[in-house]
Parts: C-alpha cells; sequence; structure tokens
C-alpha cells in the first residue's frame, strides 16, 4: 500500500512512524515532511498551501491513500480537490472542517446536536462585548474566555481573570475583522479524544491529556501543546463511552443528516466539570502533541483503520488493541515560543537522547548545511514509555535534557501529578 501523509509537523511525524510500524509496512511518502520524516518516507517539496501541488503529486505516485495532516489544507479543501481527482482521502472536507475553522458554526452544530459545551455569546462589534461578557460571566467570580472565531493554531484563545486583558484580546480580534466567541468559564481537567469517522461510524482511539500552557503549574500563555500523556489512570470509567455516546456520534450524525459526512478525526477536546462532561473545542485533524502518545500505544494496525475510514467502510465492532505501557511526550520550544520565535539555531544531542530509550519527534527543524537546525515555535518532542507513568515521564525528561538548542524551554511538569497520584492509588492497593 501507498500512503501520502501531507504536513510537515510533530503530528505528521508521529503518524508516519506508526504507519511504518504496521506489518507489512506501507510505502510511505510525505509532502513536504521534515527531516525526521525523512527517515522514514519519502520527502517531496510541495507546500502544505500547494492544494494544486498536492492532488498533482498523490496522481504521480497513484497513493492508495492520503492522509492530510494539518487544518490549514483541510479548511481550504485539499481533501475535497483530491477527492474530485478520485483519491482516496483520510481528513474531512472543507465544508465539514468547519467545525474547526469557525468555533461559532462549531457551536451551532453542538446546539443542534444537543452535545454539551459552555454556553457562549458570538461578538461581531465592540459595542456588543460588555453585554456578552456579562452574559457568561455575571458575577465576575471566574475567569473570562476569549476565543477568536478563526483558526489561530491554539493561540487564539485567552483565559483570564481580569476584565480589563479579557476586552483587549477581543478588541485586537475584532479590529483585525474577525468576530469573537465569548465562553462560560469550565472547570475541571481537561481530555483529548481523538474519534475517527468514515461519515456515519465512530471509533474512539485512546484518551490523551494535553497541557496548553507554556510554563509549569499551567502558568504563561496558551500554546498548540507542551506535551501530553496517555493513558489517563484517573478517568472515570466509561469516559470514552460516553464521549462517543453524548458528543462523537450525534455531531457526526448531525453533520451527515446536513449532507456534510465527516471522514477523518474528530478530535473532541473535553473539559470533566463539576456538572458534567462538556466540550471545550472540535478540531478536524489530530492533536499535536497528543497524536504522539496516542499513536505510540496502538498495537492494532494503522494503516487499514484509516484507509476503512476513508473508504466509508469503519468496522465498530472491532476492538482496538493498546499497550498496556504509558507514553509521555515532552515539547522542546524555541526561544520566545508563544510569542515569537526563534529559528536557525542548531540541534545537538538527538542520539544521546534516544540512547537512553526514547525517541525523538521532529516538529519545526530544517537541515541547513548539513546541520540539523530550528525552524518553528516547537521545534522537538521527546516521546517515551514506561510501565507506568511515572517511569515514562522520568526517561522522556532525563532524554529532553540530553537535547542541545540555545534558549530552548520545556515544561517538567508533564505528567506529574497523573503519575503521582497513580503510585498513590498502587500503594493504596497494596
Ligand atoms: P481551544 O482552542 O478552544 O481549545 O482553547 C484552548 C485552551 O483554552 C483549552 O484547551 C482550555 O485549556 C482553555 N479553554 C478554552 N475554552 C475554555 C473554557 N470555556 N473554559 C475554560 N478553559 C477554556
Ligand atoms: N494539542 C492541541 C491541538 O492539537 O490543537
Amino acid at each position: 500500500m501507498k500512503i501520502l501523509v501531507i504536513g510537515s509537523g510533530g503530528r505528521e511525524h508521529a503518524i508516519v512512524r506508526r504507519l511504518a510500524a504496521d506489518q507489512p509496512a506501507p510505502e510511505l511518502h510525505a509532502a513536504p515532511g521534515n527531516p525526521g520524516i525523512a527517515q522514514l518516507a519519502t520527502c517531496h517539496d510541495v507546500p502544505v498551501s500547494d492544494l494544486d501541488g498536492q492532488v498533482a503529486l498523490a496522481r504521480e505516485l497513484r497513493a492508495d491513500l492520503v492522509v492530510i495532516g494539518p487544518e490549514a489544507p483541510l479548511v481550504a479543501g485539499s481533501a475535497d480537490r483530491l477527492r474530485e481527482a478520485g483519491l482516496t482521502v483520510f481528513g474531512p472536507s472543507a465544508a465539514a472542517a468547519r467545525l474547526e475553522g469557525s468555533k461559532s458554526w462549531a457551536k451551532e452544530i453542538m446546539a443542534a446536536a444537543g452535545v454539551p459545551t459552555a454556553a457562549s455569546v458570538t461578538v461581531t462589534a465592540l459595542e456588543q462585548l460588555d453585554a456578552g461578557l456579562d452574559r457568561v460571566n455575571p458575577l465576575g467570580d471566574v475567569p473570562f474566555v476569549v476565543k477568536a472565531d478563526g483558526l489561530a493554531a491554539g493561540k487564539g484563545v485567552v483565559v483570564t481573570e481580569d476584565r480589563a486583558a479579557a476586552v483587549a484580546h477581543a478588541q485586537s480580534v475584532l479590529a483585525a475583522g474577525g468576530s469573537v466567541v465569548l465562553e462560560e468559564f469550565l472547570d475541571g481537567p481537561e481530555v483529548s479524544l481523538f474519534c475517527l469517522s468514515d461519515g456515519t461510524r465512530v471509533v474512539p482511539l485512546a484518551p490523551a491529556q494535553d497541557f496548553k500552557r507554556a510554563l509549569d503549574d499551567d502558568e504563561g500563555p496558551n500554546t498548540g501543546g507542551m506535551g501530553a500523556y496517555s493513558p489517563l489512570p484517573w478517568a472515570p470509567e466509561g469516559l470514552v463511552e460516553e464521549v462517543v455516546r453524548t458528543v462523537a456520534q450525534p455531531t457526526i450524525d448531525e453533520l451527515a443528516g446536513r449532507g456534510i459526512p465527516f471522514v477523518g478525526v474528530l478530535y473532541c477536546g473535553l473539559a470533566l466539570t463539576s456538572r458534567g462532561l462538556r466540550v471545550v473545542e472540535f478540531n478536524a485533524r489530530f492533536g499535536d502533541p497528543e497524536t504522539q502518545v496516542v499513536l505510540e500505544r496502538l498495537t492494532s494496525p494503522f494503516a487499514p483503520l484509516l484507509l476503512a475510514a476513508a473508504r466509508g467502510e469503519l468496522a465498530t465492532e472491532e476492538e482496538l488493541s493498546w499497550s498496556e505501557e504509558a507514553a509521555v511526550t515532552v515539547v522542546l520550544a524555541s526561544a520566545g515560543y508563544p510569542g515569537s520565535s526563534r529559528s536557525g539555531d542548531a540541534i545537538t544531542g538527538i542520539e544521546e537522547s534516544e540512547s537512553l530509550g526514547a525517541h525523538v519527534i521532529h516538529a519545526g527543524t530544517a537541515t541547513a548545511d548539513e546541520v540539523l537546525v530550528s525552524a518553528g515555535g516547537r521545534v522537538l518532542s521527546v516521546v517515551a514509555t514506561g510501565a507506568d507513568l511515572e517511569a515514562a515521564r522520568t526517561l522522556a525528561l532525563a532524554a529532553t535534557g540530553r537535547i542541545g538548542l540555545e534558549g530552548s524551554h520545556h515544561r517538567t511538569d508533564i505528567a506529574r501529578r497523573a503519575a503521582a497520584d497513580e503510585q498513590a492509588a498502587t500503594e493504596d492497593r497494596a
């Protein structure tokens, strides 16, 4: 089987890595890929924004399956163009990817499907702002949640106790011509659950938790994600089934009923609040860095699963199998991320890092004069597995420590609390 993966980040590296582990291994191509992906797949110099180039390449390769990683080409209609050209595609149409591309439309779909989510108000003019904030946060006793309506690479959301800061973010989005979604604050831990869909059926993967803030102890601004782990030993029993029943399946059904079949990954970003499960956001693709830990634990063949979804032939009766091990990933970000980001700094120590037993995922790297250099905000991730979360996170952190990248930063508390809770629970049982 010949598979073309579109994208150049850590998510695509993790997808390619997992596909390469299938038996028999498919023939792998990437457009454009990155230096990490190039170790596993043939990379083609077609940018993520070049939809014509993607169609031409997929046809030339006679790819059996095209997997679209990032949201931008999905929202721009890459899947539609490829399907029109007769290709088999894992990734939603532009119409279905609007679930990620427009937060206000996603809210409309959730309301129609009866999916539990934060109450919200969409604001398109400055005059509506104060009343909107009062409506979602009447007592002003919890943080304000202000979101840019369109795609923002995880950085369009501000959660703040400071009303002036909330107003300032909303103003900047409105001034740039966008609209703003104001939301009720959701308390409680967050869970990311990827649900594969073939347009009608839903097959969930294993849940993971992402760390969105830049700094330890959830300080600092929101980012695209600074680390993740799976499984979630603290998750309530039946969580995955509940998400499929109350969130994913009703959403897929609502879209199908509107003539917008969703084929690909419905990423359910959830909060387990004191009042029950709520959707924080939908994405129309695998999440990064969660994919790195979820796919690390998947032991069922991966390519046939993606192909079945793309063909409208997902089998819901078949249970996927998962490694008993825990997986943790730690993101190494360049100086200034997420505010600014520095490129072109030399990266050292990957071999030393991997010699400890972890592996390194490339997210924003490039080669310059045969030297590996940084080329983005999130540069690398270090993924480790272990018998439990504590073992996995200890190894991931030690391996991260071996990597040299001037000015880089990473969180040291990924999975820390879950690992401590897991150990306490084990001791209680002993
Ligand atoms: P989003 O891009 O919508 O996922 O938002 C990014 C991050 O902001 C989420 O992962 C949460 O940590 C936080 N967030 C978003 N919406 C809410 C909300 N309604 N209440 C509390 N935190 C939120
Ligand atoms: N890790 C969050 C995202 O992929 O949007």
